[in-house]
């Protein structure tokens, strides 16, 4: 019989603390509205076909606009790039538009690509599953492109925590 233990919170997060992620901007739209945020979970899912995994946090407005339009756009930052990670973490409720001062373009999919990023993946969303605080999407990725060459912005390189 399965030993039933108290989860130990400390180590739990200390240890999914330990999980590198990058930090990257997501791209989303919902009819002629876009919008973006700071994406840290986020990972390959298969090769054939291409498929990647984000997870979303549920009460946002980027949520309800990755529901309905069921696609996003991943543009990777460089390792300079703190200033958009930063901005991109604010809330669209509480400071309007994230776009308004930042360069982009529309992608395949009318999401926002960040102009100054390293590139992007777009992706159609294939599968989802809404647990817990954040949702799952599985994107396939239909569209991609490279911008320049560089290394990209790690989430154990800023002052933030997301995990644990
Ligand atoms: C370092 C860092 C990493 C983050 N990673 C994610 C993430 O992977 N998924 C997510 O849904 N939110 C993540 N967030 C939070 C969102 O960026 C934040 O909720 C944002 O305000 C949502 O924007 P919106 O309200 O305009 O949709 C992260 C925040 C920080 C500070």
């Amino acid at each position: 019989m399965r030993k039933c233990t108290l989860l130990d919170e400390k180590a739990k997060k200390t240890m999914l603390r330990k999980l590198p992620h990058p930090l990257n901007i997501c791209g989303v739209k919902e009819n002629e509205e876009v919008n973006g945020f700071t994406l840290s979970w986020v990972t390959q899912a298969s090769f054939k076909p291409p498929l990647i995994v984000i997870a979303s946090k549920a009460d946002t407005k980027s949520h309800a606009m990755l529901k309905t339009s069921q696609v996003f756009a991943v543009s990777f930052l460089e390792a300079g790039q703190k200033d958009l990670a930063e901005k991109f973490f604010q809330p669209q409720r509480r400071v309007g538009n994230k776009f308004g001062d930042v360069e982009f373009y529309l992608g395949e999919t009318g999401c926002p690509i960040i102009s100054a990023s390293l590139g992007y993946v777009e992706c159609k969303v294939t599968g989802s599953l809404e647990q817990g605080d954040h949702s799952v999407f599985l994107g396939e990725v239909i569209a991609a492109g490279i911008h320049r060459e560089g290394e990209s912005l790690l989430l154990k390189d800023t002052p933030w925590e997301y995990g644990g």
